[in-house]
């Protein structure tokens, strides 16, 4: 089954606006036709840089989705500080980041308060890209399964079947984000391959096939096509590489090299 290949720069707390639309145009400089057709490529910049982009994508017809990083589950309401996933439909917003390891361990979001987002998002007709994956000390006790396959069924509770092929999966191991340690590709095919299972117990094996499946963690230039070989990951979450322009749109171009 063929899956598009869906490659997101996840830009975490980096670049003000006037930065962010520098970063777009040069990415886009280094792709064409054959980049776009083979996958899908998704910026997701911090929120006060969402609109500019939005407009830079309009404008200039670029080929290209925008993604936030976070939002909250309620429309709106009394929540200083928070951004609604109503706001970031209006905006254009075609995918939004749930579970992100810096949300689960910085900011303390547990399985419930990021299904309630997979849901509101859903509910605003944008893409959830649920990101599970378990800490490094997990990995030690042999419990990496364990959390991932708790991670996908508690953030995927209550979500209906029709709604299966608007979900992302990213797998991302913690002990692999941000420290330039990559899982090896074949564990990381492997644990991909675990986690599209227990999508599968959750929506059945012909949508399980359908949904794609990320890697991420320390996803490099380097490392990216052999990561991309692998049966079972259909894309990739990038944090530090997708800062640098020459970095990111490489990745984008990893079928060239
Ligand atoms: P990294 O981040 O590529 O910098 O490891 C990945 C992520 O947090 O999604």
């Amino acid at each position: 089954m063929a899956r598009t290949p869906l490659l997101a720069g996840n830009w975490k707390m980096h670049k003000d606006h006037l930065e962010a639309i520098q970063l777009v145009q040069q990415v886009v400089y280094h792709l064409d036709e054959r980049d776009y057709e083979r996958s899908e490529i998704v910026v997701i910049p911090p929120f006060t840089a969402l609109r500019s982009i939005q407009t830079l994508i309009d404008g200039d017809r670029l080929h290209i989705g925008l993604g936030a990083q976070h939002c909250h589950y309620e429309d709106a309401g009394a929540f200083t500080g928070e951004i609604s996933p109503a706001m970031l439909a209006k905006l254009a917003v075609r995918y939004v980041v749930c579970g992100h390891s810096e949300r689960r361990h910085v900011f303390g979001e547990d399985d419930e308060t990021i299904n309630r987002k997979v849901r509101a998002v859903l509910a605003h007709d944008m893409r959830p890209i649920l990101c599970v994956g378990e800490t490094d000390e997990e990995r030690e006790r042999g419990q990496a399964k364990e959390v991932v396959a708790r991670q996908v069924q508690r953030g995927l509770e209550g979500v209906d079947v029709d709604r299966a092929d608007d979900i992302v999966l990213a797998y991302e191991p913690v002990w692999a984000i941000g420290t330039g340690k990559t899982a090896t590709p074949s564990d990381a095919d492997e644990m991909c391959g675990f986690g599209r299972n227990q999508l599968a117990d959750v929506f059945g094996e012909d949508a399980a096939q359908r949904i794609r499946v990320q890697y991420g963690g320390s996803v490099k230039p380097g490392n990216v096509a052999e990561l991309m070989r692998q049966e079972q990951i259909d894309g990739a979450l990038v944090g530090g590489a997708s800062l640098q322009a020459d970095d990111f749109a490489a990745i984008c171009r990893y079928h060239r090299m």
